[in-house]
């Protein structure tokens, strides 16, 4: 009996340690890319909205010490696409919300994709999923949803083709935060970000030939809009029609059981709707879309939060908790990409043309279209 215990002890931190290298050796690779090429690892092509959101007056939640009845808070919302510099290409949509009309501190901060599941649940699985994007991305996927029929599930689910809006999405946490009530109980809390008048129907979900290979993500061979067209429709509907964009923010909320973690804490188990309910946690008001500087100086990180909403952290890496403490170690990209724009200058923006140097297309496409 002894003995186990002695060895269980032992395994818990070499697992810790493991989980430790991981972090740190990822983190670090993925900072001095951030350095060198001046972009955030993920989501560069984005567009950053500022307005206001209100705490719903009546919350059917348990009651919480931050998100009171009615209260207000100035925000600011980034809308990005999880890869590539080309709106037209088939890829995770994004909805990064700061309680904050600030750049970068904030009382808190979501960060969400399209789709209810990710391409990776654990940092063991978000190790082989990178060495298909250091690989280049496209085929080189492939050995990774090969072996991850989860993660193929999750890439299938989350990419969305020519959307009309970004105002016309749905955004989700996917990860499990804490969410401890008034009542001093330890929820677990799943996001999500719809639009205002969400009929259950998102803009640019992929047909069956997308879903059915859905790592070739080039822009359809008769594609004639341009690489920020969906920006520029948010900058056109805010700026110039001065229409502003609504959303609701909801949780969906299960209590942590005290002796163990269950299954459904993973983010590859999304959370029955009908057996879960989301609830109105705000009203979300976008009024405003930013320029190019402001827009590329905003950041989003975890650890912007208060202590009645923490991070649950990973004891190994395959801890479903584990995402959290790489995304934490983010903040070493986020500060190195800042740093090189201070040293280097600002990169400008996104060029309309698929023509530029700086498109790629993934496979190879002799015309690029709409250029
Ligand atoms: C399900 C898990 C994840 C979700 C939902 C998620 C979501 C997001 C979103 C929405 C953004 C865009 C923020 C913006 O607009 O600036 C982002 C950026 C980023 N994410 Fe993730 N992410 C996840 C996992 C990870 C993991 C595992 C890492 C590993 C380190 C990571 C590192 C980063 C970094 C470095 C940035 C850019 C930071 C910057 O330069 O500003 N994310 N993520």
């Amino acid at each position: 009996m002894a003995e186990q215990i002695l060895y269980d002890w032992m395994e818990s931190i070499v697992q810790r340690l493991q989980l430790r290298a991981y972090v740190a050796g990822l983190g670090g690779v993925i900072a001095l890319n951030s350095l060198v090429t001046q972009q955030r690892m993920s989501h560069e092509n984005g567009i950053t909205c500022r307005g206001e959101l209100h705490v719903v007056d009546d919350p059917q939640f348990p009651e919480h010490e931050f998100f009171t009845p009615g209260r207000v808070f100035s925000c600011r919302v980034r809308h990005g696409a999880a890869s590539w510099r080309d709106d037209a290409k088939l890829v995770v949509r994004s909805g990064s919300l700061k309680f904050a009309d600030a750049r970068g501190e904030s009382p808190l901060d979501l960060l969400m994709n399209t789709g209810d599941v990710p391409l990776f649940w654990n940092v063991r699985n978000f190790w082989s999923f990178m060495k298909g994007t250091m690989g280049g991305r496209g085929k080189d996927w492939l050995p990774d949803l090969r072996a991850n029929p989860q993660a193929l599930r999750g890439g299938t689910v989350s990419v969305r083709r020519d959307p009309e809006s970004f105002a016309d999405m749905v955004y989700n946490s996917q990860v499990c935060f804490g969410f401890v009530g008034v009542d001093g109980i330890y929820r677990y809390a799943r996001y999500r970000l719809a639009p205002a008048d969400f009929d259950g129907v998102e803009s640019g979900e992929p047909n069956e030939q997308d879903r059915s290979h859905p790592w070739l993500q080039n822009p359809l061979a008769d594609e004639t809009r341009n690489r920020n067209y969906l920006k520029d429709e948010m900058t056109t509907r805010l700026n110039v029609e001065h229409r502003p964009v609504g959303y609701v923010l909801q949780v969906q909320l299960r209590e942590r059981p005290s002796s163990f973690e269950p299954e459904w804490v993973s983010s590859a188990f999304p959370w029955d709707e009908t057996v879960t309910p989301f609830h109105d946690v705000a009203v979300v008001t976008l009024t405003e879309a930013l320029d190019h500087a402001e827009a590329q100086l905003t950041w989003f990180d975890l650890s912007n939060h208060p202590d009645s909403l923490p991070v649950p952290l990973g004891r190994s890496i395959d801890d479903p908790h584990s995402l959290n403490d790489i995304r934490l170690a983010g903040k070493w990209a986020r500060r190195a990409r800042l740093y090189s724009y201070e040293k280097r200058g600002m990169p400008g923006p996104i060029p309309d043309s698929r023509l530029a140097p700086d498109w790629i297309a993934a496979p190879p496409m002799a015309e690029p279209p709409g250029s």
